[in-house]
């Protein structure tokens, strides 16, 4: 049956104007965007998020990209939505993306391991508080309700 994952466009994608053209390949490729909220993250909340990686070395680095500016969140929908999702963004670092999936969206507008331009959920369980995350709990400073 269908599946829901977290897809997020993270600031460097959203600020280099890239939404319309990912959210193109969302769609071509047979997802629905259930969906969506463009929101800015501060400290505490990307921190919340990421909270699976306090402990390494690029945490701090991380918080603060993540805090640079917009970012989108979506609910995507499709049978086996989570993996084809990850597969649809392609590998972390957007360098090796770059040359092992040029078709990739981080091939298309990341940077490098850090600043890749787009999130997914890695699990069915991690989709579930992805989601959640975002349009349940914490997430609640909708920037489209704030003009
Ligand atoms: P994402 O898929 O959102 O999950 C964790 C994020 O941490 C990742 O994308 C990158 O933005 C960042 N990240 C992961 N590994 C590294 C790394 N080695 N150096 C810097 N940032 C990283």
């Amino acid at each position: 049956g269908k599946e829901r994952t977290l897809g997020m466009i993270k600031p460097d994608g959203v600020s280099g104007n890239y939404t319309e053209e990912i959210k193109r390949i969302i769609v071509d490729s047979g997802f629905s965007i259930v969906n969506e909220r463009l929101t800015q993250l501060d400290k505490e909340t990307a921190s919340a998020f990421y909270e699976e990686h306090s402990s390494r070395s690029f945490f701090p680095d991380l918080v603060s990209y993540m805090t640079s500016g917009p970012v989108l969140a979506m609910v995507l929908e499709k049978r086996d939505a989570v993996s084809d999702w990850r597969g649809l963004i392609g590998p972390t670092d957007a360098q090796k993306a770059k040359i092992s999936h040029p078709h990739s969206i981080r091939a298309l507008c990341g940077k490098d391991s850090q600043r890749n331009c787009v999130h997914g959920s890695d699990s069915i369980s991690s989709a579930e508080r992805e989601i959640k995350f975002f349009f349940e709990d914490v997430v609640s400073d909708d920037i489209a309700s704030q003009h």
